[in-house]
């Protein structure tokens, strides 16, 4: 399958409805490991992306993905800021001036994505972060498709996946951001930037259905 700029201005829209819902409830995952801004930050977030693919011509998948990273790294301070800023910026750079984008690049954006993830926050699985969404739904991805399969064949595995990772989180102890210093206290709770990650490859995947 390929994609277009419509597809990516679809799954823009389904992850920021998704943010705009569970705002109060990444608010308040935050609230127990963190400062309770995770959902603010990133419904902010979102809503600017929104307002800037509104007022200017971003017309290929790379120019949408640069006009959200752009709206999230001056929107968005703390650590989902850049680190989702990080992520669209890379996926831009990946994408560069293509009109259509196919399963293997879309991949490679999000394999780019994550090691701008990791060169930032320098998290690794297992540290109770987005990483522990990331590194497996992408791994799990990029294996399928160099295997031959279609992301829209893989999508509901995908979504199972990145389900079943945030949800892993819940007995770790954070070894990264401001959860970390709570130490033991951080073991039981979903960690905040698994679960906005879920709802990106949720949204990435339902766009194919063009919801
Ligand atoms: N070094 C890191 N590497 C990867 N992800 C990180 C890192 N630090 C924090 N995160 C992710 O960011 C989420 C918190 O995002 P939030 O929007 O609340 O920013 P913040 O309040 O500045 O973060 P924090 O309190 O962790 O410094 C965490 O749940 C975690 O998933
Ligand atoms: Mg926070």
């Amino acid at each position: 399958m390929m994609y277009d700029a419509e597809y990516f201005l679809r799954f823009v829209k389904i992850f920021a409805k998704y943010l705009e819902e569970n705002r109060e409830y990444l608010t308040q995952l935050d609230a127990a490991i963190g400062d309770g801004d995770h959902g603010i930050n990133m419904d902010r977030g979102a809503k600017a992306a929104l307002e800037r693919l509104g007022t200017t011509n971003a017309g290929t998948p790379g120019a949408i993905m640069r006009t959200v990273g752009m709206a999230l790294l001056s929107s968005v301070g703390g650590a989902a800021g850049p680190l989702y800023g990080t992520v669209f910026m890379r996926m831009s750079m990946a994408f560069r001036n293509k009109e259509k984008i196919d399963d293997k690049e879309l991949v490679a954006g999000l394999e780019q994505a994550l090691l701008g993830i990791k060169g930032l926050g320098k998290a690794e699985v297992g540290d109770k972060t987005m990483v522990d969404v990331w590194e497996p739904v992408v791994e799990f991805m990029k294996e399928n498709i160099e295997n031959g399969r279609t992301l829209p064949e893989i999508c509901e595995d995908v979504i199972a996946l990145a389900e079943e990772s945030m949800k892993a989180t819940i007995p770790l102890q954070a070894r990264k951001g401001r959860a970390s210093y709570l130490g033991e206290r951080s073991i039981g709770h979903q960690d905040p930037g698994a679960t906005s990650s879920y709802y990106f490859f949720r949204s990435l995947c339902e766009a194919i259905g063009g919801r």
